[in-house]
C-alpha cells in the first residue's frame, strides 16, 4: 500500500484519502500536466528546476496553476513533513477540471486544479540491490513515440500509453524496461527515462523529441563543470547498440542507472559499470548535500 501525504483542495490529508472528480478532463482527456521532484536526506533536490519546469509545462498546455512557486514550496514542505520521510517524490499535478457546462468544448470555464502528494524514494529498479553489480536489462523497442509534433513532450504530460506499451514489451521479454523511437526508427526515450551512450569519452544522448529530464540536465551541467565532452544528437539503435562503452539512463527515480545489457532484434549486448557512468553518479550523488543543488525542508 502507498502512504504518505497529499495536498488537495486546500487540504492535507493521507495520500489514500485523496480523491479527484471523474468529470476533471485530467482525468478523461488527459488534459494534465505533473512533475516530480525528490527529496534526500530532508533536503530538496533542484526545486528551481522543477518548478521552472512545472510552470513551462502548464504554460505551453494552457494552463494556469493555481499557487505560486513559493506557494507550492511551502506545500511541499508541509506535506513533506507531516509524512516524516526522509527521502521521498514529491508529484505534483495541475488538471483542466471542470467545465460549468458540462461540454467538452467549454474549455473556458474551467477552474484548473492543483493537487500534491509524497511518497517514499525508490529507484527505477524494481529489485535494486547493489549499484555497483545491479544494472538495468534494456531493450531497444520499435514502439514509436508520440511525434513531438502532436505532443510536445517538453511539457511534461499524461500521454503515456506508448510509454506504457514499451513497459509490456519488456515485461513480455523479461527485461527491466523497453525504449522508443521516433517515427524515423532513432532513439528517444524510455517510460520515465532519458537514455545516454559513452563513446571514447564523449557523453552523448538525443537532442530532441523527449522530456528534458532534470536528471538529464544535471548529466550535462555535471559533465560541464568536469570538463567531459557532451553531444545532443540522433542516435540510432544500431548505433547505440553497437557503438557505446557505456550506457545509462536517467530519471528522478533512481539518478543515474547504468546498462547491463543492451536487447536489440532478438541480440544481447553486455556492458561493465564503466569510469563515466560511475563518475557521473557519484558526483550526482554528492550534490544532493550542495546548498546550490538543494534546499533543507526544515
Ligand atoms: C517521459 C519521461 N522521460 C524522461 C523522464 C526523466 O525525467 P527526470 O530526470 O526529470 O525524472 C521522465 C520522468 O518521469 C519521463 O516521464
Amino acid at each position: 500500500m502507498v502512504t504518505g501525504t497529499a495536498f488537495i483542495d486546500g487540504k492535507y490529508m493521507p495520500v489514500g484519502e485523496a480523491k479527484i472528480s471523474i468529470l476533471d478532463f485530467g482525468v478523461i482527456h488527459a488534459d494534465a500536466t505533473y512533475d516530480v521532484a525528490h527529496v534526500i536526506n530532508r533536503r530538496i533536490y533542484r526545486p528551481d528546476w522543477h518548478l521552472d519546469r512545472f510552470f513551462n509545462s502548464a504554460k505551453g498546455l494552457r494552463l494556469e496553476i493555481p499557487h505560486t512557486k513559493e506557494e507550492i514550496l511551502e506545500i511541499s514542505k508541509n506535506c513533506l513533513k507531516k509524512s516524516g520521510f526522509n527521502d521521498a517524490f514529491i508529484w505534483m499535478g495541475c488538471t483542466r477540471g471542470i467545465p460549468e457546462s458540462g461540454s467538452p468544448r467549454d474549455l473556458a470555464s474551467c477552474k484548473n486544479k492543483f493537487f500534491m502528494y509524497v511518497k517514499q524514494y525508490y529507484g527505477m529498479l524494481m529489485n535494486e540491490v547493489n549499484t555497483e553489480t545491479d544494472g538495468m536489462r534494456l531493450m531497444i523497442s520499435d514502439i514509436v513515440r508520440i511525434p513531438k509534433e502532436a505532443i510536445n513532450p517538453k511539457f511534461k504530460n499524461f500521454h503515456w500509453g506508448d510509454l506504457t506499451k514499451s513497459q509490456f514489451v519488456a515485461l513480455d521479454n523479461k527485461v527491466d524496461s523497453a525504449l522508443t523511437v521516433d517515427l524515423n526508427g532513432n532513439i528517444e526515450e524510455g517510460p520515465g527515462f532519458n537514455i545516454f551512450m559513452v563513446k571514447g569519452g564523449v557523453v552523448r544522448t538525443p537532442k530532441e523529441g523527449m522530456l528534458e529530464g532534470i536528471t538529464r540536465r544535471s548529466t550535462l551541467e555535471i559533465c560541464k563543470e568536469e570538463g567531459i565532452k557532451t553531444e545532443l544528437t540522433v542516435i540510432t539503435p544500431k548505433e547505440l547498440f553497437n557503438d557505446s562503452d557505456e550506457v545509462f539512463i536517467t530519471s528522478t527515480a533512481g539518478g543515474i542507472t547504468w546498462v547491463k545489457s543492451l536487447y536489440l532484434n532478438g541480440e544481447e549486448k553486455t556492458f561493465e559499470y564503466g569510469p563515466t557512468t560511475k563518475k557521473l553518479s557519484d558526483i550526482y550523488w554528492q550534490k544532493h548535500s550542495d546548498p546550490d543543488w538543494s534546499m533543507s525542508i526544515d
